[in-house]
Protein backbone atom coordinates (compact mmCIF):
# COMPACT_ATOMS: atom_id res chain seq x y z
CA UNK A 1 0.00 0.00 0.00
CA UNK A 2 1.28 3.37 -0.72
CA UNK A 3 2.66 5.80 2.47
CA UNK A 4 4.43 8.75 2.43
CA UNK A 5 7.91 9.02 4.08
CA UNK A 6 8.56 11.87 5.95
CA UNK A 7 11.50 13.48 7.83
CA UNK A 8 10.77 16.84 9.61
CA UNK A 9 12.10 19.56 10.16
CA UNK A 10 13.21 21.36 6.88
CA UNK A 11 11.13 24.55 6.16
CA UNK A 12 9.20 24.87 2.91
CA UNK A 13 10.90 27.66 0.48
CA UNK A 14 10.32 28.31 -3.03
CA UNK A 15 8.02 28.32 -5.79
CA UNK A 16 5.30 26.01 -6.46
CA UNK A 17 2.89 25.74 -9.57
CA UNK A 18 -0.78 25.47 -8.72
CA UNK A 19 -3.07 23.47 -10.68
CA UNK A 20 -6.75 24.14 -12.22
CA UNK A 21 -9.53 23.89 -9.75
CA UNK A 22 -10.78 20.14 -9.14
CA UNK A 23 -14.45 21.26 -7.68
CA UNK A 24 -14.28 23.76 -10.66
CA UNK A 25 -13.22 21.11 -13.38
CA UNK A 26 -15.59 17.99 -11.90
CA UNK A 27 -19.00 20.19 -12.63
CA UNK A 28 -17.69 21.66 -15.86
CA UNK A 29 -16.72 17.89 -17.04
CA UNK A 30 -19.79 16.36 -16.09
CA UNK A 31 -21.83 19.67 -17.88
CA UNK A 32 -19.49 18.85 -21.29
CA UNK A 33 -22.16 16.53 -22.46
CA UNK A 34 -25.17 18.75 -22.53
CA UNK A 35 -23.79 19.59 -26.05
CA UNK A 36 -23.68 17.24 -29.37
CA UNK A 37 -20.76 19.43 -29.81
CA UNK A 38 -17.23 19.25 -29.04
CA UNK A 39 -16.13 20.45 -26.19
CA UNK A 40 -11.74 21.53 -25.33
CA UNK A 41 -10.82 21.80 -21.95
CA UNK A 42 -8.00 23.02 -20.31
CA UNK A 43 -6.29 23.19 -17.03
CA UNK A 44 -8.07 20.07 -15.73
CA UNK A 45 -5.77 18.70 -12.29
CA UNK A 46 -4.77 14.77 -13.13
CA UNK A 47 -6.75 13.81 -9.65
CA UNK A 48 -8.61 10.57 -8.96
CA UNK A 49 -11.14 11.80 -8.35
CA UNK A 50 -11.00 13.87 -12.27
CA UNK A 51 -10.20 10.72 -13.64
CA UNK A 52 -13.26 8.48 -11.71
CA UNK A 53 -15.71 10.76 -13.40
CA UNK A 54 -14.36 10.98 -17.09
CA UNK A 55 -14.55 6.99 -16.52
CA UNK A 56 -17.70 7.16 -15.34
CA UNK A 57 -19.05 9.67 -18.75
CA UNK A 58 -17.05 7.03 -20.69
CA UNK A 59 -19.52 4.34 -19.53
CA UNK A 60 -22.01 6.05 -21.10
CA UNK A 61 -21.03 6.54 -24.45
CA UNK A 62 -19.03 9.93 -23.89
CA UNK A 63 -16.00 10.26 -26.23
CA UNK A 64 -13.41 11.25 -23.75
CA UNK A 65 -10.06 11.99 -25.50
CA UNK A 66 -7.21 13.15 -23.01
CA UNK A 67 -5.24 15.46 -25.04
CA UNK A 68 -2.47 16.17 -22.69
CA UNK A 69 -2.06 15.57 -18.72
CA UNK A 70 -4.10 18.36 -18.09
CA UNK A 71 -6.56 19.03 -21.12
CA UNK A 72 -9.16 16.58 -22.63
CA UNK A 73 -11.95 16.46 -25.36
CA UNK A 74 -15.02 15.34 -25.15
CA UNK A 75 -18.05 14.81 -27.01
CA UNK A 76 -21.45 13.88 -25.69
CA UNK A 77 -23.54 13.24 -29.18
CA UNK A 78 -23.61 9.24 -28.90
CA UNK A 79 -24.08 8.73 -25.39
CA UNK A 80 -26.28 5.49 -25.06
CA UNK A 81 -27.43 5.28 -21.73
CA UNK A 82 -28.81 7.78 -18.77
CA UNK A 83 -27.76 5.26 -16.13
CA UNK A 84 -24.82 5.52 -14.71
CA UNK A 85 -23.87 3.35 -12.29
CA UNK A 86 -20.08 2.51 -12.99
CA UNK A 87 -18.98 0.91 -9.67
CA UNK A 88 -15.93 3.40 -8.91
CA UNK A 89 -17.88 6.85 -9.40
CA UNK A 90 -19.72 5.61 -6.21
CA UNK A 91 -16.90 6.66 -4.12
CA UNK A 92 -16.99 10.23 -5.73
CA UNK A 93 -19.07 12.92 -4.18
CA UNK A 94 -19.34 14.67 -7.69
CA UNK A 95 -21.20 12.02 -9.73
CA UNK A 96 -24.28 13.92 -8.43
CA UNK A 97 -23.22 16.77 -11.43
CA UNK A 98 -23.84 14.45 -14.06
CA UNK A 99 -27.43 14.24 -12.92
CA UNK A 100 -28.05 17.77 -13.63
CA UNK A 101 -26.18 17.75 -16.93
CA UNK A 102 -28.19 14.72 -18.03
CA UNK A 103 -31.60 15.76 -16.96
CA UNK A 104 -30.95 18.98 -18.59
CA UNK A 105 -30.36 17.57 -22.00
CA UNK A 106 -32.49 14.54 -22.23
CA UNK A 107 -34.83 15.14 -19.15
CA UNK A 108 -33.98 12.07 -17.91
CA UNK A 109 -31.23 10.42 -15.31
CA UNK A 110 -30.23 7.59 -13.14
CA UNK A 111 -27.02 7.98 -11.19
CA UNK A 112 -26.11 6.03 -8.73
CA UNK A 113 -25.83 8.33 -4.82
CA UNK A 114 -22.92 10.15 -4.14
CA UNK A 115 -19.90 9.06 -1.69
CA UNK A 116 -17.06 11.24 -1.20
CA UNK A 117 -15.18 11.83 1.73
CA UNK A 118 -16.45 10.93 5.22
CA UNK A 119 -16.63 14.66 6.68
CA UNK A 120 -20.50 14.68 7.71
CA UNK A 121 -23.77 13.53 6.89
CA UNK A 122 -23.50 15.32 3.65
CA UNK A 123 -27.47 15.52 2.22
CA UNK A 124 -29.01 16.25 -1.22
CA UNK A 125 -32.42 17.20 -0.68
CA UNK A 126 -31.49 21.20 -1.89
CA UNK A 127 -30.50 19.52 -5.27
CA UNK A 128 -33.84 17.26 -5.11
CA UNK A 129 -35.43 20.38 -4.18
CA UNK A 130 -34.42 22.05 -7.33
CA UNK A 131 -35.36 19.58 -9.59
CA UNK A 132 -38.43 19.01 -8.97
CA UNK A 133 -39.00 23.04 -8.75
CA UNK A 134 -37.92 22.74 -12.38
CA UNK A 135 -40.82 20.06 -12.77
CA UNK A 136 -39.09 16.63 -12.59
CA UNK A 137 -39.83 13.41 -10.85
CA UNK A 138 -37.43 12.23 -8.52
CA UNK A 139 -37.08 9.24 -6.49
CA UNK A 140 -34.19 7.32 -4.56
CA UNK A 141 -34.31 3.71 -4.35
CA UNK A 142 -31.71 0.82 -4.53
CA UNK A 143 -28.92 3.37 -3.77
CA UNK A 144 -29.52 5.57 -6.96
CA UNK A 145 -31.35 8.65 -8.01
CA UNK A 146 -33.78 8.69 -10.39
CA UNK A 147 -35.38 11.61 -11.99
CA UNK A 148 -37.84 12.09 -15.11
CA UNK A 149 -39.63 14.62 -16.95
CA UNK A 150 -41.36 15.54 -20.15
CA UNK A 151 -39.84 19.25 -19.98
CA UNK A 152 -38.14 21.48 -17.47
CA UNK A 153 -39.79 24.89 -16.66
CA UNK A 154 -38.22 27.39 -14.92
CA UNK A 155 -39.21 28.40 -11.66
CA UNK A 156 -38.11 30.83 -7.86
CA UNK A 157 -36.12 28.43 -6.00
CA UNK A 158 -35.17 29.35 -2.53
CA UNK A 159 -32.58 27.27 -1.21
CA UNK A 160 -32.82 26.38 2.44
CA UNK A 161 -28.85 26.90 2.82
CA UNK A 162 -25.78 27.49 0.79
CA UNK A 163 -24.86 24.75 -1.19
CA UNK A 164 -22.42 24.51 -3.59
CA UNK A 165 -23.25 21.24 -5.13
CA UNK A 166 -27.32 22.09 -5.19
CA UNK A 167 -26.60 25.02 -6.57
CA UNK A 168 -24.28 24.09 -9.53
CA UNK A 169 -26.32 21.15 -9.92
CA UNK A 170 -29.97 23.09 -10.83
CA UNK A 171 -28.43 25.84 -12.46
CA UNK A 172 -27.23 23.50 -15.09
CA UNK A 173 -30.48 21.93 -15.82
CA UNK A 174 -32.17 25.12 -15.16
CA UNK A 175 -29.73 26.43 -18.13
CA UNK A 176 -32.01 23.76 -20.53
CA UNK A 177 -35.37 24.40 -18.70
CA UNK A 178 -38.29 26.14 -20.68
CA UNK A 179 -38.53 29.87 -19.45
CA UNK A 180 -36.72 31.61 -16.34
CA UNK A 181 -35.11 30.39 -13.28
CA UNK A 182 -34.31 32.34 -10.24
CA UNK A 183 -32.01 30.61 -7.40
CA UNK A 184 -31.85 32.74 -4.36
CA UNK A 185 -29.61 32.11 -1.32
CA UNK A 186 -26.52 30.19 -4.09
CA UNK A 187 -23.26 29.61 -3.29
CA UNK A 188 -20.79 32.49 -4.39
CA UNK A 189 -17.53 30.57 -4.54
CA UNK A 190 -15.06 31.11 -7.72
CA UNK A 191 -16.15 27.17 -8.83
CA UNK A 192 -19.36 28.49 -8.97
CA UNK A 193 -18.90 31.28 -11.19
CA UNK A 194 -16.16 29.19 -12.98
CA UNK A 195 -19.13 26.44 -14.24
CA UNK A 196 -21.85 29.13 -15.10
CA UNK A 197 -18.92 31.18 -17.22
CA UNK A 198 -18.40 27.15 -18.76
CA UNK A 199 -22.06 27.18 -19.19
CA UNK A 200 -22.57 30.58 -20.89
CA UNK A 201 -19.54 29.90 -23.42
CA UNK A 202 -21.56 26.91 -24.70
CA UNK A 203 -24.07 29.54 -25.45
CA UNK A 204 -26.20 29.35 -21.55
CA UNK A 205 -27.55 32.63 -20.45
CA UNK A 206 -26.65 32.76 -16.47
CA UNK A 207 -26.63 36.07 -14.70
CA UNK A 208 -25.79 36.96 -11.43
CA UNK A 209 -23.14 33.91 -10.59
CA UNK A 210 -21.30 34.67 -7.90
CA UNK A 211 -24.04 36.76 -6.02
CA UNK A 212 -26.51 35.28 -3.56
CA UNK A 213 -28.97 35.76 -6.84
CA UNK A 214 -28.83 33.91 -9.76
CA UNK A 215 -30.76 34.04 -12.89
CA UNK A 216 -30.81 31.62 -15.37
CA UNK A 217 -33.17 31.82 -18.87
CA UNK A 218 -33.11 28.54 -20.55
CA UNK A 219 -32.06 27.70 -24.08
CA UNK A 220 -33.07 24.46 -26.27
CA UNK A 221 -29.42 23.34 -27.22
CA UNK A 222 -25.87 23.97 -26.32
CA UNK A 223 -22.47 24.45 -28.86
CA UNK A 224 -19.50 23.40 -28.72
CA UNK A 225 -16.26 25.75 -26.67
CA UNK A 226 -13.04 25.68 -25.36
CA UNK A 227 -12.72 26.49 -21.60
CA UNK A 228 -9.74 27.04 -19.23
CA UNK A 229 -10.43 26.11 -15.74
CA UNK A 230 -9.73 28.41 -13.22
CA UNK A 231 -6.84 28.11 -10.02
CA UNK A 232 -7.79 26.12 -7.29
CA UNK A 233 -8.26 28.04 -4.92
CA UNK A 234 -7.85 25.38 -2.04
CA UNK A 235 -4.40 23.46 -3.31
CA UNK A 236 -3.03 27.34 -3.14
CA UNK A 237 -4.51 27.44 0.27
CA UNK A 238 -2.78 24.30 1.93
CA UNK A 239 0.68 25.45 -0.11
CA UNK A 240 0.23 28.92 2.35
CA UNK A 241 -0.35 27.48 5.23
CA UNK A 242 2.61 24.91 4.91
CA UNK A 243 4.67 28.30 4.78
CA UNK A 244 3.46 29.09 7.79
CA UNK A 245 3.56 25.69 9.54
CA UNK A 246 7.42 25.23 8.66
CA UNK A 247 7.98 28.43 8.84
CA UNK A 248 9.54 28.70 4.90
CA UNK A 249 8.56 30.61 2.51
CA UNK A 250 6.50 29.87 -0.50
CA UNK A 251 5.42 31.41 -3.56
CA UNK A 252 2.09 29.82 -4.69
CA UNK A 253 2.18 30.75 -8.57
CA UNK A 254 -1.27 30.56 -11.10
CA UNK A 255 -3.38 31.74 -8.43
CA UNK A 256 -5.62 34.71 -8.76
CA UNK A 257 -5.65 36.44 -5.55
CA UNK A 258 -8.77 37.61 -4.82
CA UNK A 259 -9.82 34.18 -4.59
CA UNK A 260 -7.46 33.59 -1.38
CA UNK A 261 -8.76 36.76 0.59
CA UNK A 262 -10.15 35.01 3.63
CA UNK A 263 -6.67 32.70 3.56
CA UNK A 264 -4.29 35.38 3.19
CA UNK A 265 -5.88 37.43 6.41
CA UNK A 266 -5.91 34.94 9.04
CA UNK A 267 -2.52 34.38 7.33
CA UNK A 268 -1.83 38.01 8.14
CA UNK A 269 -3.39 37.92 11.55
CA UNK A 270 -1.57 34.66 12.77
CA UNK A 271 1.99 36.89 12.00
CA UNK A 272 2.79 36.06 8.51
CA UNK A 273 3.89 38.26 5.80
CA UNK A 274 1.72 37.61 2.50
CA UNK A 275 2.57 39.21 -0.55
CA UNK A 276 -0.02 39.41 -3.45
CA UNK A 277 1.31 39.79 -7.40
CA UNK A 278 -0.96 39.40 -10.37
CA UNK A 279 -1.30 35.82 -10.06
CA UNK A 280 0.87 34.72 -7.45
CA UNK A 281 1.01 35.24 -3.58
CA UNK A 282 4.21 34.83 -1.23
CA UNK A 283 3.71 33.63 2.18
CA UNK A 284 6.86 33.94 4.32
CA UNK A 285 6.51 32.73 8.40
CA UNK A 286 9.48 33.92 9.70
CA UNK A 287 7.94 35.16 13.23
CA UNK A 288 6.43 32.49 15.74
CA UNK A 289 2.36 32.29 15.10
CA UNK A 290 -0.06 33.98 17.21
CA UNK A 291 -3.15 31.95 18.27
CA UNK A 292 -6.45 33.83 16.78
CA UNK A 293 -10.00 32.60 16.17
CA UNK A 294 -11.61 31.34 13.05
CA UNK A 295 -15.14 30.07 11.69
CA UNK A 296 -16.13 27.97 8.67
CA UNK A 297 -18.56 29.52 6.56
CA UNK A 298 -19.77 29.69 2.65
CA UNK A 299 -17.50 31.68 0.61
CA UNK A 300 -16.46 34.60 0.79
CA UNK A 301 -15.96 33.42 4.31
CA UNK A 302 -12.83 30.43 5.58
CA UNK A 303 -13.22 27.72 3.41
CA UNK A 304 -14.09 24.42 5.66
CA UNK A 305 -11.76 23.09 2.90
CA UNK A 306 -9.00 24.80 4.86
CA UNK A 307 -10.08 24.06 8.51
CA UNK A 308 -7.37 21.21 8.76
CA UNK A 309 -4.73 23.25 7.72
CA UNK A 310 -5.32 26.26 9.86
CA UNK A 311 -5.94 23.77 12.90
CA UNK A 312 -2.67 22.29 11.83
CA UNK A 313 -0.87 25.80 11.88
CA UNK A 314 -2.41 27.37 15.28
CA UNK A 315 -1.65 24.08 17.46
CA UNK A 316 1.79 25.61 16.73
CA UNK A 317 0.83 29.20 17.79
CA UNK A 318 1.17 30.44 20.99
CA UNK A 319 -1.93 31.16 23.10
CA UNK A 320 -4.81 28.99 22.55
CA UNK A 321 -7.25 29.68 19.73
CA UNK A 322 -10.74 28.53 18.49
CA UNK A 323 -11.49 27.09 15.36
CA UNK A 324 -15.22 26.21 14.78
CA UNK A 325 -16.53 24.39 11.42
CA UNK A 326 -19.55 24.89 10.54
CA UNK A 327 -20.33 23.38 6.95
CA UNK A 328 -19.63 19.90 8.07
CA UNK A 329 -20.76 17.96 11.17
CA UNK A 330 -17.32 15.29 11.18
CA UNK A 331 -14.64 17.13 10.18
CA UNK A 332 -12.32 17.07 13.10
CA UNK A 333 -11.39 13.35 12.67
CA UNK A 334 -7.74 14.26 12.22
CA UNK A 335 -7.35 16.04 15.23
CA UNK A 336 -6.66 12.26 17.37
CA UNK A 337 -4.15 11.90 14.58
CA UNK A 338 -2.47 15.15 15.82
CA UNK A 339 -2.95 14.28 19.17
CA UNK A 340 -0.31 11.56 18.64
CA UNK A 341 2.21 14.14 17.53
CA UNK A 342 1.94 16.36 21.04
CA UNK A 343 -0.42 18.90 19.70
CA UNK A 344 -3.03 19.83 22.61
CA UNK A 345 -6.59 19.92 20.89
CA UNK A 346 -10.03 19.34 22.85
CA UNK A 347 -12.97 19.34 20.32
CA UNK A 348 -16.23 19.98 21.79
CA UNK A 349 -18.81 18.92 19.14
CA UNK A 350 -18.28 21.70 15.96
CA UNK A 351 -15.60 23.15 18.11
CA UNK A 352 -11.86 22.64 18.12
CA UNK A 353 -10.12 24.77 21.42
CA UNK A 354 -6.01 24.75 20.64
CA UNK A 355 -3.53 25.31 23.36
CA UNK A 356 -0.14 26.20 21.11
CA UNK A 357 2.58 23.40 21.54
CA UNK A 358 6.36 23.66 20.62
CA UNK A 359 6.50 21.63 18.08
CA UNK A 360 5.11 18.37 16.83
CA UNK A 361 7.05 15.24 16.67
CA UNK A 362 7.15 12.46 14.17
CA UNK A 363 4.27 9.74 14.65
CA UNK A 364 2.89 6.98 12.06
CA UNK A 365 -0.31 8.13 11.36
CA UNK A 366 -3.37 8.06 8.58
CA UNK A 367 -5.08 10.53 6.23
CA UNK A 368 -8.85 10.46 7.32
CA UNK A 369 -9.89 12.81 4.29
CA UNK A 370 -8.82 14.93 1.68
CA UNK A 371 -8.03 18.00 3.26
CA UNK A 372 -6.76 16.35 6.62
CA UNK A 373 -4.65 14.33 5.30
CA UNK A 374 -3.01 16.98 3.28
CA UNK A 375 -2.99 18.97 6.47
CA UNK A 376 -0.93 16.22 8.45
CA UNK A 377 1.92 15.97 5.75
CA UNK A 378 2.33 19.46 6.43
CA UNK A 379 2.34 18.70 10.10
CA UNK A 380 4.78 15.71 9.49
CA UNK A 381 7.31 18.16 7.48
CA UNK A 382 7.53 20.63 10.36
CA UNK A 383 8.06 17.45 13.25
CA UNK A 384 10.90 16.60 14.55
CA UNK A 385 11.59 13.14 13.32
CA UNK A 386 10.00 10.46 10.93
CA UNK A 387 6.48 10.22 10.26
CA UNK A 388 3.90 7.94 8.09
CA UNK A 389 1.19 8.37 6.48
CA UNK A 390 -1.03 6.04 5.40
CA UNK A 391 -4.60 6.21 3.50
CA UNK A 392 -2.86 8.77 0.89
CA UNK A 393 -5.15 7.77 -1.39
CA UNK A 394 -7.41 10.29 -0.18
CA UNK A 395 -4.64 13.01 -0.61
CA UNK A 396 -4.23 11.56 -4.33
CA UNK A 397 -8.77 12.58 -4.87
CA UNK A 398 -7.02 15.99 -4.94
CA UNK A 399 -3.73 16.94 -4.71
CA UNK A 400 -1.98 16.14 -8.14
CA UNK A 401 1.85 15.42 -7.16
CA UNK A 402 1.56 16.88 -3.90
CA UNK A 403 4.87 14.55 -2.72
CA UNK A 404 6.32 15.57 -5.79
CA UNK A 405 5.69 19.62 -5.62
CA UNK A 406 6.22 19.49 -1.62
CA UNK A 407 10.16 17.76 -1.96
CA UNK A 408 10.74 21.14 -4.87
CA UNK A 409 9.94 23.05 -1.86
CA UNK A 410 12.67 21.25 0.01
CA UNK A 411 10.82 18.99 1.97
CA UNK A 412 12.30 15.65 2.77
CA UNK A 413 9.14 13.33 1.67
CA UNK A 414 8.83 10.30 -0.49
CA UNK A 415 6.46 8.01 -2.13
CA UNK A 416 6.80 4.60 -0.13
CA UNK A 417 5.19 0.84 -0.76
CA UNK A 418 7.09 -1.23 1.56
CA UNK A 419 9.17 -1.63 4.77
CA UNK A 420 12.20 -1.92 2.72
CA UNK A 421 11.23 1.48 1.07
CA UNK A 422 10.56 3.40 4.36
CA UNK A 423 14.23 2.11 5.56
CA UNK A 424 15.71 2.83 2.47
CA UNK A 425 14.57 6.67 3.08
CA UNK A 426 15.71 6.88 6.65
CA UNK A 427 19.04 5.46 5.40
CA UNK A 428 19.00 8.28 2.94
CA UNK A 429 17.67 11.10 5.00
CA UNK A 430 19.54 10.52 8.56
C1 LIG B 1 -18.46 20.88 -2.16
O1 LIG B 1 -19.17 19.82 -1.57
C2 LIG B 1 -17.04 20.39 -2.33
N1 LIG B 1 -17.05 19.17 -3.14
C3 LIG B 1 -16.41 20.13 -0.97
O2 LIG B 1 -15.05 19.86 -1.19
C4 LIG B 1 -16.53 21.36 -0.08
O3 LIG B 1 -16.09 21.04 1.22
C5 LIG B 1 -17.98 21.84 -0.02
O4 LIG B 1 -18.50 22.04 -1.36
C6 LIG B 1 -18.14 23.15 0.74
O5 LIG B 1 -17.39 24.16 0.15
C7 LIG B 1 -17.11 19.25 -4.45
O6 LIG B 1 -17.18 20.33 -5.03
C8 LIG B 1 -17.07 17.98 -5.21
P1 LIG B 1 -22.30 21.67 -0.09
P2 LIG B 1 -20.74 19.81 -1.57
O7 LIG B 1 -23.43 21.16 -0.88
O8 LIG B 1 -21.23 20.46 -2.81
C9 LIG B 1 -25.34 20.43 3.45
C10 LIG B 1 -12.98 18.85 -0.86
O9 LIG B 1 -12.22 18.68 0.13
N2 LIG B 1 -26.27 20.07 2.37
O10 LIG B 1 -21.90 23.09 -0.23
O11 LIG B 1 -21.18 18.45 -1.26
C11 LIG B 1 -24.12 19.53 3.48
O12 LIG B 1 -24.38 18.34 4.19
C12 LIG B 1 -14.47 18.66 -0.72
O13 LIG B 1 -12.60 19.15 -2.00
C13 LIG B 1 -27.54 19.62 2.68
O14 LIG B 1 -27.91 19.48 3.86
O15 LIG B 1 -21.02 20.76 -0.33
C14 LIG B 1 -23.10 20.43 4.12
O16 LIG B 1 -23.29 20.40 5.51
C15 LIG B 1 -14.91 17.96 0.48
N3 LIG B 1 -28.38 19.33 1.66
C16 LIG B 1 -23.47 21.81 3.61
O17 LIG B 1 -24.82 21.72 3.19
C17 LIG B 1 -28.04 19.47 0.36
O18 LIG B 1 -28.87 19.19 -0.52
C18 LIG B 1 -22.64 22.32 2.45
O19 LIG B 1 -22.58 21.34 1.44
C19 LIG B 1 -26.76 19.93 0.05
C20 LIG B 1 -25.88 20.22 1.08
Amino acid sequence: MEQYAIKGGTPLVGEVEIGGAKNAALPILAAAVMTDETVHIDNIPDVRDINVLLDAMKSIGVMVKRDSRHSVTINGANINSLVVDDENIRKIRASYYLIGALLGKYKNAEVTLPGGCDIGCRGIDQHIKGFKALGAEVNLDHGMIRTHCEKLTGNHIYMDLVSVGATINVMMSASMAEGTTIIENSAKEPHVVDVANFLNSMGASIKGAGTDVIRIKGVSKFHGTDYTIIPDQIEAGTFMFGAAITHGDVTVKNVIPKHLESISAKLLEIGCEVMEEDDCVRVVASKKLKHTHVKTLPYPGFPTDMQPQITVALGLAEGTSIVTESIFENRFKYVEELIRMGASIKVESSTAIIDGTKGYTGADISAPDLRAGAALVLAAISAEGFSTIDEIKYIQRGYEDFHIKLKKLGADIELVESEKDISKFKIKVV
